[in-house]
């Protein structure tokens, strides 16, 4: 996936159309699979990858939407090179996990769902990760980190802007 990341409008759009090409035949029954494959190229579902997709396989597009927005694995905004999730799960919540959420969108200046301007970071708050021993949880790509304060927020987040 990493070597989309430079593709050209047209480029991507080219690959867009081969991928469709590939599934058309199968219509419907394709749609996981073509969203799956666009994303890997756009990183997202943009309303005009949506549009593309229930095209070429004679669908609507509010059939691709439903979709797009039922499945948390497909995105409907750009993700940042760094997406940071902050656990809203249960344990985290109670151990304070808003507080955390609130001050990376703070800091950065956006808020949950949303990518800097320069692609940077992207926030979303997420359920359980499975590391509830660590709450309050938050995941920057792969990197879990526990037991968090607010006051930590700030530096962790430099590392990743110097990075
Ligand atoms: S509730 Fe946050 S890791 Fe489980």
């Amino acid at each position: 996936m990493g070597n989309t990341k430079n593709m050209t409008h047209d480029e991507k759009l080219a690959k867009l159309g081969q991928i469709i090409g590939r599934h058309k035949k199968d219509g419907r029954k394709a749609l996981m699979q073509v969203l799956q494959e666009s994303q890997d190229v756009y990183g997202y579902l943009p309303l005009e990858v949506q549009r593309e997709v229930a095209q070429g396989l004679g669908i609507s597009v509010a059939e691709v939407y439903g979709v797009v927005s039922f499945y948390s694995f497909f995105s409907l905004v750009p993700k940042g090179e760094y997406e940071i999730s902050v656990c809203l799960g249960t344990a985290c919540y109670v151990k304070g996990s808003q507080a955390i959420l609130d001050k990376v969108e703070e800091v950065l200046g956006i808020k949950d769902g949303e990518c800097t301007e320069d692609q940077k970071f992207s926030i979303r708050a997420c359920r359980c990760i499975g590391a509830c021993g660590l709450a309050p949880v938050m995941m920057i790509n792969d990197d879990v980190y526990g037991r968090l304060t607010p006051d930590q927020i700030p530096a962790i987040l430099a590392k990743y802007k110097e990075a």
